[in-house]
């Protein structure tokens, strides 16, 4: 008998065409988001399941799974929708698809940088409602990026490869981490700095820490005061790091000059505050969304799904 899998969102042929070419007994959903009755019905008997952001890997959908399942293979980096502890309580290996979204990733954070600074949000509203008069010698000014310093929170991949296009704009760099990171501080000139000082002393800050307990709120109403008035805010690691409604309130209060957000506390929701607000650019959670990358991801979650089914080491386990 086939082992049966459950790929939860239609993905990228590229991850498809490696699991028919298994032979597995295959159930992939369509681009919706399934609702969880209809999810955990079908995960019933299920040995592997690739997954995605999108869906909640708990214990109840572990169980529903049963016995069998060996495999949750998450189509991203991040994997908080994931219970890991369930998982390994239940022998369950967990992976994720590192490296392959780095570049991709930090070209949206610079993306966001840029667009909030320079007010290209606010400027195309304009533009497509008529609004748009003439060149004006102030008008839609922001501050610029280029040689101004730019504070890292989590100087690990994605944020190294925000740091490396920092360089090139003449950027100086403070940064964060648990630890750290002696090659990257060569390579670009990075300093690391306690999160108050960077907090203080950054004209622009992009968070690349994941989602932790230790992170959650990591900048709230406290941490934005201590930012600069003319500070740029970016995030494009997981909503939760930021209070939403503090960051909303001081958007609101200019106590910080503008922001530029991938990622949201209760996706797909926006706080509703920040929908009304031109000094922020909002983005739909598309950090990762290039061509290539979203293939080469479906094919790496692909890939650690059929190492587990196969017995093998996968290359991307989380909780082995
Ligand atoms: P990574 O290489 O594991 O880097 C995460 C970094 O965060 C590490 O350097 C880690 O420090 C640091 N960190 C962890 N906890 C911290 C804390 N409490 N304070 C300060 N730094 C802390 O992961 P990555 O590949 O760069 O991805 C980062 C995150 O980006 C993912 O977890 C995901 O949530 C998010 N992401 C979002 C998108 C999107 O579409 N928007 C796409 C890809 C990824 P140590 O190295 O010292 O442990
Ligand atoms: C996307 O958000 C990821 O974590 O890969």
């Amino acid at each position: 008998m086939p082992d049966k899998v459950l790929v939860t969102r239609r993905i990228p042929a590229a991850g498809l065409r490696l699991l028919e070419a298994e032979g597995f007994d295959l159930t992939v959903f369509s681009e919706e988001v399934p609702g969880r009755t209809e999810l955990l019905e079908a995960a019933r008997g299920a040995s592997g399941v690739l997954s995605t952001v999108t869906e909640r890997i708990d214990a109840g959908f572990m169980d529903a799974a049963g016995d069998n399942l060996k495999v949750v293979a998450n189509m991203a980096v991040g994997y908080d929708n994931v219970d890991v502890t369930a998982a390994r309580e239940r022998g369950i290996v967990v992976t994720n698809t590192p490296g392959v979204l780095t570049e991709t990733t930090a070209d949206v954070a610079f993306m966001l940088m840029l667009a909030a600074a320079r007010r290209l949000g606010e400027g195309e509203r304009m533009l497509r409602s008529g609004k748009w008069r003439y060149w004006g010698p102030e008008l839609l000014t922001g501050p610029d990026v280029w040689g101004k310093t730019l504070g890292i929170i989590g100087m690990g991949r994605i944020g190294e490869a925000v740091a490396r296009r920092a360089r090139g704009f003449e950027m100086d760099i403070l940064y964060t981490s648990r630890s750290r990171k002696e090659r990257v501080e060569r390579k670009t000139g990075a300093r690391r700095v306690h999160l108050d000082e960077l907090l203080r002393e950054s004209d622009f800050i992009s968070i690349h820490t994941p989602l932790t307990t230790e992170t959650r709120h990591l900048i709230g109403e406290p941490e934005l005061q201590k930012m600069k008035p003319t500070a740029v805010l970016v995030n494009t690691s997981r909503g939760p790091v930021v209070d939403e409604a503090a960051l909303a309130d001081a958007l609101a209060e200019l106590l910080i000059f503008a922001a530029g957000l991938d990622v949201y506390e209760e996706e797909p929701a926006v706080h509703p505050k920040l929908l009304q607000l031109e000094n922020v650019v909002l983005a739909p959670h598309i950090g990762s969304a290039s061509i290539e990358t979203r293939s080469k991801m479906a094919e790496l979650a692909a890939e650690n799904l059929r190492s587990v089914l196969r017995g093998e080491r996968p290359a991307n386990p989380v909780n082995l």
